[in-house]
């Protein structure tokens, strides 16, 4: 027999499957008091590293030495460039609605016209390929003009950095942000929705980049991953509310306020984690270093504690802390990047390198190289007896 690791019941039904297992996660785990570890180290180290470290961590399960990080760049480097007529299709699609559609469309035009039809070369060329995409998809959503020639050699996230036309942005204070951005959402287990869903549509065997546009799709609502610009837009809403001299008790009474009208505190809860959420940790003590005076800084360090403070009351809320959305859209906007448009955009560029190395594991690593079966759960009958 095996072991029985989760007892179904009726209240376990229609609960989002909250904490089911369903499966295995090669890259990464998250503990509900200690949050997120990518190959079973902790973010907070993770933020020191390069995101080519990092990527190198995920795709092999182990940290690379300085050699055979170079030596998988210089790979990931060949493949990295957009053919011109990518971005030629990609710029004939319309501009209209949110970015993350255009994002989600261009992804499917990139399979089209750079597919290989093989899972570990496609998703290694999603992960090169996908700061270049994201920046023709918000330079060309954006009106910000033609993207310049991508240059790989300068990394990762430094090309990113200078393909993006961010008006009067300074690549200085661009990239760090830029790069911790990308390297705290390249993963988040397995059971995110965005991650699984990606797997779900390679579990009926779609390749790579029908399974990524649907991921993306997946991130682009408003629970997931737009939460971040979401949450911007909040803590904007509430420094026009109590100004730039705000004390802990005006964010408080803020926050009572909303709360007796029912109105959302944005940034606060998560589904897993018990904690406040150390991608969240990492970004407040960023910001702190770098921008303490910046006025948005002030009102998110000031809703990150008073919002704690009024949450933790009620004892229904399991979750009373911030989460990584809280802030990371007040970092990018600290930094030059006050877009709030394209937050889910930047997401999607990093996540999909969490998602395209487990949707390789799971079509052909998982059971001993067979794969794992399309995913096909069961829901219970509810309605007329069938005749
Ligand atoms: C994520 O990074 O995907 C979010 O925190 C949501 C989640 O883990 O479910």
């Amino acid at each position: 027999m095996t072991d029985v690791l989760f007892q179904i019941t009726e209240k376990e039904l229609e609960t989002g499957m909250r904490g089911y297992p369903v499966g295995y996660c090669t890259t990464s785990s998250v503990d509900p008091q200690k949050g997120l570890f990518y190959v079973g180290r902790p973010v907070s180290e993770l933020a020191l590293w390069t995101p080519e470290e990092v990527i190198y961590l995920l795709q092999f399960g182990k940290a690379g030495s300085k050699e055979e990080v170079a030596k998988f760049f210089a790979d990931l480097q060949q493949r990295m460039v957009l053919k011109p007529e990518t971005i030629e299709a990609i710029e004939k699609l319309p501009r209209a609605g949110h970015p993350m559609k255009l994002f989600s469309a261009a992804m499917l035009v990139l399979g089209m016209m750079e597919g290989k039809g093989d899972y570990p070369e496609d998703a290694l060329n999603v992960i090169a390929k996908i700061p270049h995409l994201a920046a023709v998809v918000i330079n060309f959503h954006a009106g910000w003009g033609k993207t310049p020639v991508s240059k790989p050699e300068l990394g990762y996230m430094e090309n990113f950095t200078q393909l993006l036309k961010v008006p009067k942005g300074d690549g200085k204070k661009l990239f760090p942000a830029f790069k911790l951005f990308n390297v705290l959402h390249f993963d988040h287990g397995g059971g995110n929705l965005s991650t699984f869903v990606g797997k779900a549509v390679a579990s009926g065997l779609e390749d790579t980049y029908g399974s990524m546009c649907s991921a993306l799709c997946a991130l682009a609502g408003p629970r997931h991953g737009r939460a971040n610009q979401d949450c911007l837009e909040f803590v904007r809403e509430v420094h026009k509310e109590v100004g730039d001299k705000a004390t802990a008790k005006d964010v408080e009474m803020l926050i009572r306020k909303r709360l007796q009208e029912n109105k959302l505190v944005f940034g606060f809860g998560h589904a897993v984690l018990r904690v406040e959420d150390p991608r969240a940790t990492v970004m407040y003590d960023y910001l702190q270093k770098h921008y303490p005076a910046h006025p948005l800084v002030k009102i998110a360090l000031l809703l990150r504690t008073e919002g704690s403070k009024v949450l933790k009351e009620n004892p229904k809320i399991s979750d009373p802390y911030a989460n990584i959305d809280a802030i990371s859209g007040t970092m990018l906007a600290a930094s030059g990047f006050d877009h709030p448009e394209y937050f889910t955009v930047l997401f999607g560029l990093s996540r999909c390198v969490g998602i395209a190395r487990q949707i390789v594991y799971e079509r052909c690593e998982a059971r001993g190289g067979k794969g794992t079966p399309i995913i096909r759960p069961k829901y219970l009958y509810k309605g007329p007896k069938p005749m």
